[in-house]
């Protein structure tokens, strides 16, 4: 069941098809990173611009190097420790990638996934994958399968299901601009976790050309206001209310993480924002989490999301 699941999957991509497929960060939108006509169908299904680009993956740091001309050495430590994981490089492609892939930028970002059907997926194949967020540009990121069907079900050949995913936010992107480790967009790596290995980091506020971190991102379709959510819910009793770890008096609650571990609220994030923008409430109050670990990350998507 599984396997002809897999072989389906890898039949679909063979013919520069799209399918989607789980990761454990968020659902992707996949095609063949090394066909134009799969990756413009890509950015064609997601409605997405063609200045915005897109993440390759591969099944080890070895299937990148046909891809990438050089390797700082701060690259090769993250990836030898992070990889399979939430971490995306960005490094300096060769002429086997596109244009298209990388929006014409010099480097192209990478990663190795860490999910057992998709590893096993890239193994079968003899291209690496391009693979964008499996929803519309904008919208709220899938991390269930159900979530890419209802979304894009009717533009995709194939949903590969691999249930939910487990971290539930974005790989965390770093690139090395004159060779300094910089944070291109807060993810699903913690930015302790990287200092651990390459020292101090710079995070960029507003990274040029990087859609992914621009305002308007990651938004539900209902009105979403960050802030002191006990009090909000007294201009708006009837509002939808996304909070951290305390029960709110709000007729649709989702707490994140009772026991507060940010971790766990990472993992129900997204799910939880889709959740709250199906209710009949008009808006959703929310508030930000503590500014370490995985909160940073939920708190960059919630900043941005915001109306
Ligand atoms: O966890 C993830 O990263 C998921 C899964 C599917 O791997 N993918 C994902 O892709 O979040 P997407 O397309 O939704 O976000 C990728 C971000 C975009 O904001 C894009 O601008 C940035 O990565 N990006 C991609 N290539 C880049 C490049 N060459 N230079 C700068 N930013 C880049
Ligand atoms: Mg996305």
């Amino acid at each position: 069941m599984e396997h002809s699941a897999i072989d389906r999957a890898a039949e679909i991509l063979m013919r520069s098809e799209l399918a989607a497929i789980p990761t454990e960060t968020v659902y992707g939108l996949a095609g063949n990173a090394l066909d134009e006509n799969a990756v413009a169908k890509i950015f064609a299904v997601k409605n997405r611009p063609f200045f915005d680009p897109l993440i390759v993956h591969a099944g080890s740091k070895e299937a990148f190097e046909p891809y990438i001309s050089e390797w700082p050495e701060a690259a090769t430590l993250l990836a030898e420790r992070f990889w399979p994981g939430p971490l995306t490089l960005l490094l300096p492609r060769t002429s086997l990638i596109s244009d298209l892939v990388t929006s014409g930028m010099e480097r192209v970002a990478v990663r190795v996934p860490n999910h057992r059907l998709t590893l096993e997926l890239l193994s079968r194949l003899s291209f690496p994958l391009a693979a964008p967020s499996a929803n519309p540009f904008g919208y709220i990121s899938p991390t269930r399968p159900e979530h890419v069907a209802a979304q894009l079900g009717d533009k995709i050949s194939f949903i590969l299901d691999g249930g939910p995913c487990t971290v539930g936010i974005e790989s965390t992107i770093v690139g090395f601009p004159d060779g300094v480790p910089t944070i291109y967009r807060l993810g699903g790596l913690s930015v302790e976790s990287i200092e651990e290995v390459v020292g101090k980091v710079e995070i960029l506020q507003n990274p040029n050309r990087s859609p992914g971190a621009m305002a308007g991102h990651y938004a539900p379709t209902k009105k979403l206001l960050l802030g002191d959510v006990a009090d909000m819910l007294k201009s708006y009793p009837n509002a939808a209310t996304l909070s951290f770890k305390n029960e709110y008096p709000s007729p649709y609650l989702r707490v994140l993480s009772p026991s507060g571990d940010l971790t766990e609220a990472a993992a129900n994030f997204f799910r939880f924002m889709r959740e709250l923008d199906a209710t009949p409430a008009e808006l959703i109050l929310a508030e930000t989490l503590p500014e370490k670990g995985l909160g940073r990350a939920i708190n960059d998507r919630l900043r941005r999301a915001r109306s």
